[in-house]
C-alpha cells in the first residue's frame, strides 16, 4: 500500500504525522518554511486524506510499520527527523520504541506518553461501535470536534471548525474505526522516554484539554535532552491555531546553532 504525501525540499529527512482524524493539510503552514532546510515528507496515514485504508490492523505499531515502508520507497535508508501530532505523536513513539538509532530529532506534537484511562479506552471502544453500527463517522466528529481548538481560536477564527471538519470528513470509516481502537489498545510509553536519547522537543497548546501543557511538561522532563515549547493561545491544532509561532519553533529546534540539536 502506498499512502500519499506532500514530499518538498532537499536536505535531511523530516517526517510530518498528522493526528485523528486529520491528514496531512495539518501541515500546509509548516511545509514549505521547513524545506527550505529539509526534505519534508508528509504522508497521509492509512486510511485518511488521499491515503486507502488497508486491513483492519490500526495499531500504532502498524501505522509506524506503515511509516517505515514508506521511507524505503522514498529511498530514505538513514536517520530522519521525526514530528508526531497527537496520535502521530504515539506513533512517532511507536517508531522510537522500534528504531531509536534512525531518529536523529523528535519533536511531541500535543501528545502524550501515557496509556488511555480505563475510561478512556471504553469510551474510544464505543465511539468506534456506534461509528460502525450507523455506518458513519459523524459520531466520532462530533465527539471530536468542539474540544480541538482553543478557546482563543474558536473565538477568532470560526473558519477553523468549517476546514476541519472538511477535513475530518476526508478520513474513511475503516480508518476511524482502526484507530480508535487502536488508541485505545495502546502502550504506556513512560518508561520509554527515558532510553530516548536524540534531541527532543515537546510543544504543547497552552489552552489544549486533550494533551494539556502540564502532560507536556512532564515528557520534556523525562526525555534525556528534552526541551518544551508551550504555544500560547493555542489548543490542541497548533500548527493550524498558531501556525508561525509552531513552524518557527520547529525551525529553531532543528536550526545546527540549537545546541540540544547539535550534541
Ligand atoms: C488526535 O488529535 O490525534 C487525537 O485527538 C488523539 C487522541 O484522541 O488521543
Amino acid at each position: 500500500m502506498s499512502l500519499a504525501c506532500t514530499d518538498r525540499g532537499q536536505g535531511p529527512p523530516l517526517l510530518l504525522l498528522h493526528g485523528f482524524p486529520l491528514d496531512r493539510t495539518l501541515w500546509n503552514a509548516q511545509i514549505e518554511p521547513l524545506a527550505q532546510t529539509h526534505r519534508v515528507l508528509a504522508p497521509d496515514l492509512r486510511g485518511h486524506g488521499e491515503s486507502p485504508p488497508s486491513g483492519d490492523d490500526y495499531s500504532m505499531e502498524a501505522l509506524a510499520d506503515d511509516l517505515l515502508n514508506f521511507l524505503d520507497e522514498r529511498k530514505c535508508p538513514g536517520p530522519f527527523a521525526l514530528a508526531g501530532h497527537s496520535m502521530g505523536g504515539y506513533i512517532a513513539l511507536a517508531l522510537a520504541a522500534r528504531c531509536p538509532e534512525r531518529i536523529s530529532h523528535l519533536m511531541l506534537i500535543a501528545t502524550r506518553a501515557a496509556a488511555d484511562s480505563p475510561e478512556a479506552a471504553a469510551n474510544r471502544l464505543r465511539l468506534a461501535r456506534e461509528a460502525e453500527q450507523r455506518n458513519d463517522i459523524t459520531p466520532v466528529i462530533e465527539a471530536f470536534l468542539p474540544r480541538l481548538l482553543g478557546p482563543t481560536s474558536q473565538a477568532n477564527s470560526p473558519n477553523l471548525i468549517r476546514d476541519l471538519r472538511t477535513m475530518m470528513n476526508r478520513t474513511s470509516l475503516t480508518a476511524v474505526v482502526g484507530c480508535l481502537r487502536g488508541m485505545a489498545d495502546r502502550p504506556d510509553r513512560t518508561p520509554l522516554l527515558k532510553t530516548l536519547t536524540m534531541p527532543s522537543l515537546v510543544i504543547a497548546g497552552a489552552e489544549d484539554l486533550i494533551a494539556p501543557p502540564t502532560e507536556g511538561q512532564s515528557m520534556s522532563q523525562a526525555l534525556p535532552h528534552g526541551q518544551l515549547t508551550i504555544i500560547p493561545d493555542s489548543g490542541h491544532l497548533v500548527s493550524l491555531e498558531q501556525p508561525d509561532l509552531t513552524t518557527q519553533t520547529i525551525i529553531d529546534f532543528l536550526s545546527p546553532t540549537n545546541p540540544v540539536s547539535a550534541s
